[in-house]
């Protein structure tokens, strides 16, 4: 099963694709993860990618396609797998499905996170990880079950991203209307569509994409 999560930032893209990776035994492909791995490793990708995601802009399709096409490739992405953050682009979904099409795959549902503009500040704002072992957290809306140690694996070191601040989460908003929502109609013209409510809490969030999944295997 190929699935794309398709939101604005903080919609709950990543917090949502751990809990199906767990419960539906797919391999998680984060665009933003593997960018932020290849800036801390200071490699060729990483170096090009740097302001870029700075500036809270996209990153060139040519960086993020090459990415992709080569993780694909890898033997855990055999049996399907969940893209987060990927595509961002009509050209970046485009050459998904070409990539797709040349081993008779296909994408199998899109769901697309909708959350007003207004929460996805507070959101991101309020968002931590663990150093150690990246699982999310919130200020509010999610927090470790003992305070400051992480229910994952222990750790009491926390992280939180650089591009979390005011002013680049209104530039990723702004990028997500202008160069990702159009991928709205284009999924749509391929009945693969399906919307949910992503202003419910986290939990009745899963509910729903648990749902719309279980329609899709019956
Ligand atoms: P990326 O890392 O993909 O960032 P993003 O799309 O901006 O999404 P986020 O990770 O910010 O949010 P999320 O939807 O995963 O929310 P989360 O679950 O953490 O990309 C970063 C940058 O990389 C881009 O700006 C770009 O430069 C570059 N890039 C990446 N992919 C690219 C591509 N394909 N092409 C070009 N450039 C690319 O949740 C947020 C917070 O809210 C958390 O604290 C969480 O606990 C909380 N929360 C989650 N759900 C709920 C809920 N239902 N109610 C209350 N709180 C909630």
């Amino acid at each position: 099963m190929i699935i794309v999560l398709l939101g604005p930032p903080g919609a709950g893209k990543g917090t949502q694709a751990s809990r199906i990776m767990q419960t539906h035994g797919l391999v998680q492909l984060s665009t933003g993860d593997m960018l932020r791995a290849a800036v801390s490793a200071g490699t060729e990708v990483g170096l090009k990618a740097k302001e870029f995601m700075a500036a809270g802009k996209l990153v060139t399709d040519e960086i993020v396609i090459g990415i992709i096409a080569d993780r694909i490739e890898e033997d855990d992405c055999k049996s399907g797998f969940l893209l987060d953050g990927f595509p961002r682009t009509v050209a970046q979904a485009e050459t998904l499905n070409k990539l797709l099409n040349d081993k008779n795959l296909t994408v199998d549902i899109v769901v697309e996170m909708k959350v007003d503009d207004e929460s996805l500040v507070d959101r991101i704002a309020g968002r931590y990880t663990c150093a150690q072992c990246n699982k999310g957290y919130h200020d509010t809306y999610l927090k470790p079950q003992v305070a400051d140690v992480c229910d994952g694996c222990g750790s009491a070191n926390f992280t939180r991203r650089s591009d979390d601040n005011r002013e680049t989460v209104i530039s990723r908003l702004a990028t997500y209307h202008t160069q990702t929502a159009p991928l709205l109609p284009f999924y749509k013209a391929q009945g693969v569509l399906r919307t949910i409510d992503g202003m419910a809490d986290i939990d009745d969030v899963t509910v729903q994409i648990n749902d719309v999944l279980s329609k899709l295997s019956a």
